[in-house]
């Protein structure tokens, strides 16, 4: 799925002179940059929305892959057949279901008709069970009853206080509910608001997370986040420089489910620290944040700890 969407994406500025598309990425970014939610798509036209596809969509695919790779692990019997992708643009998310589990259904929902019809083309042929569908995210929104799951990925940060809680409010409806915002103090805020909002209307918190109650990190001090590897494009060198033929995107995410899931005992919260006979792990725990230190003597503990990333859950489930 991965290598088809680069195929997909590396075909959609064929033709394109670099510092055309270059220009277009260097628009977006400012426009994104210090916006504030708008009553109006910000992808506007095709060159934006190649830009947005071609620049934001391989990372987006990743952290969407993770979180849902996360949820997957909680439910492994489990597969969605519906899907809904709510402000699902060109449609990463829907990119990311198709790769976590065989064939649902999925429907994208966003407002702006560009990203639809780009999203459309891409996904030709590859993701043929998947509706592009025109509609605005605020009080009217409804899930159609029976939707196994909904995604909801870097869309938060762009709605009003009120359009954030209807769309979460929409998304408890029904069985499965993943959210995923960048991984910054801000992303994480929204995802942490929203987590108590699903966990008030009767989900079940089964990743990142180890339960359901408040979260222990004091907002302001620290923020849940994770990183997911991503391989750049030229498109991507060329933007933002450097040599490095990968990055990490942070993203923050909540999954919560009305299924008969259970979380991990505890999860990974930063890069395990490799030190000479021992691993450090930062923990988020049943009791609140933890550090441990699993040393040679713990045996087969410490090679699992050595395998173990950041976002695993521990001890490393089978
Ligand atoms: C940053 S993009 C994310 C797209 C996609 N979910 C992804 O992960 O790549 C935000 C998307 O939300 C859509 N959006 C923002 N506000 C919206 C609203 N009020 N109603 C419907 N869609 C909206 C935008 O058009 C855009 O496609």
């Amino acid at each position: 799925m991965h290598e088809e969407l680069r195929a997909a994406l590396a075909g959609l500025l064929d033709g394109l002179p670099p510092t055309r598309a270059a220009q277009a990425v260097d628009r977006l970014i400012s426009n994104y940059r210090g916006r504030t939610p708008t009553d109006a798509p910000v992808l506007r036209d095709r060159a934006d929305v190649a830009a947005y596809a071609a620049y934001r969509m391989p990372a987006t695919f990743e952290a969407v892959r993770a979180a849902l790779a996360a949820f997957a692990a909680r439910v492994p019997d489990w597969s969605p057949a519906t899907h809904l992708d709510i402000g699902g643009g060109t449609g990463a998310a829907t990119w990311a279901t198709a790769a976590t589990w065989d064939g649902p259904r999925s429907t994208v929902l966003d407002w702006a008709q560009p990203a639809l019809d780009l999203g459309r083309e891409l996904a030709d042929g590859i993701l043929p069970d998947t509706r592009w569908q025109r509609g605005t995210i605020g009080d009217g929104l409804t899930v159609p009853p029976g939707t196994d799951l909904v995604t909801v990925s870097y869309v938060l940060g762009e709605l009003r206080p009120e359009d954030r809680r209807a769309v979460v409010a929409a998304a408890a409806t029904a069985r499965a509910v993943v959210l995923i915002e960048p991984g910054t103090p801000d992303g994480y805020l929204r995802i942490r608001e929203a987590r108590t909002q699903l966990t008030e209307a009767g989900l079940r918190i089964v990743a990142p997370c180890p339960h359901g109650d408040t979260c222990p990190i004091v907002p302001g001090e620290d923020w849940c986040h994770f990183a997911a590897r991503v391989s750049r494009s030229s498109l991507h060198r060329q933007v933002k420089g450097g040599s490095l033929p990968y990055e990490d995107e942070k993203f923050s995410y909540v999954a919560a489910t009305t299924l008969d899931a259970a979380p991990a005992p505890a999860r990974v919260t930063r890069k395990p620290q490799l030190r000479k006979g021992q691993v450090l792990l930062d923990l988020c725990t049943t009791d609140g944040l933890d550090r441990t230190t699993v040393t040679k003597r713990h045996g087969t503990d410490y090679r699992r700890a050595r395998d173990t990333t950041w976002g695993d859950p521990w001890p490393p489930q089978p």
